[in-house]
């Protein structure tokens, strides 16, 4: 489906970069087919350096005659973007927002009606194609738009759908999760360094440990409870160390941390005008 389709990139910053490299990676769309749009001039020559696509400031032009346009600017920057695109876009034309918090129906009262409209919410590592993204449907968008927009994520990882009560949480876990995951590796490649492993050693030791238990977690489709059972041998080791993690309360500063992200997200939409302009 994606084949030959041109894709425009309204925002590409370190997300829009992420998913054209992802992109670009699978040969799912071709460097020519492509193009971008940034804020400011000196940005152009960034994405032009490590992207080889077309980039320009002119939104206008970025999105005229495009199959599919991907809004991947700040929210905060949406309504005036969407504003100066309204005057182009046309039903032909698929929207992908994948902007933190903004509604389907934020986007949709801001362009002509019955433009069809997708929300994503992708993560960074979709530029090594093991992106995560959450994607829900606006009122315009038919199966056909699910379709390709499910095809453009799955090119970089995995995808699913949900409700869109639930993006704000989507948001604060799968796409601020890497963060938070980022913190564990370091956390635990430290604890190595102090044990003495050198650390690109201790790195090594714990992302590759991090991405082999997510993918017990992925492939066994075993609740992870039981897998770390599994590790955890009576009057062994790894109870010492998990008692340190419950004393620490590693588990409930988790959840803490996901739903003060959601709550944020939430907050986000609410520093947006909600009425489209006129
Ligand atoms: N980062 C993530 O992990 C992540 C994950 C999921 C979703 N998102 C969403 O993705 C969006 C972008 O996030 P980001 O982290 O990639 O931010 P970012 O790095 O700041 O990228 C934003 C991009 O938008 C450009 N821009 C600003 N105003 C513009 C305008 N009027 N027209 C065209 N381009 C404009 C900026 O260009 P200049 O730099 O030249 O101003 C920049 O390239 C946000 O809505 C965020 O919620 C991000």
């Amino acid at each position: 489906m994606l084949k030959n389709k041109k894709l425009a990139v309204i925002g590409v910053g370190k997300l829009g970069e992420a998913l054209i490299s992802g992109l670009l990676k699978k040969e799912a769309v071709s460097a020519s087919d492509i193009c971008g749009t940034v804020g400011h001039e000196p940005s152009l020559q960034r994405v032009k350096e490590r992207l080889n696509i077309e980039v320009t400031l002119d939104n206008q032009k970025a999105v005229k005659d495009r199959d599919v346009i991907l809004l991947a600017v700040k929210p905060q920057n949406m309504d005036s973007v969407l504003h100066d695109i309204s005057a182009v876009v046309t039903k032909k034309q698929l929207i992908i927002s994948v902007a933190a918090s903004v509604t389907t129906a934020f986007v949709q009262e801001r362009l002509p009606e019955g433009i069809p409209v997708v929300r994503a919410m992708p993560n960074t590592p979709s530029v090594m194609n093991a992106g995560m993204a959450g994607l829900c449907t606006g009122s315009g968008a038919t199966d056909e738009h699910k379709q390709m927009s499910e095809e453009i994520f799955k090119c970089v990882g995995e995808t699913v759908f949900v409700d869109e009560s639930l993006m704000d949480g989507v948001t604060a876990l799968s796409a601020s999760g890497p963060a938070y995951l980022y913190v564990v590796i370091e956390s635990l490649a430290e604890a190595g360094v102090k044990l003495g492993i050198p650390r690109d050693v201790s790195t090594l030791l714990a992302a590759q440990t991090m991405l082999g238990s997510a993918r017990m977690v992925l492939e066994s489709k075993a609740h992870p409870a039981l897998l770390k059972d599994m590790v955890t041998t009576p009057a062994g080791c790894t109870i010492d160390g998990l008692m340190e993690l419950e004393e620490g309360k590693l588990r409930v500063t988790l959840i803490k941390a996901v739903v003060k992200a959601a709550e944020r997200a939430r907050e986000l939409v609410n520093t947006q005008s909600t009425k489209p302009r006129t």
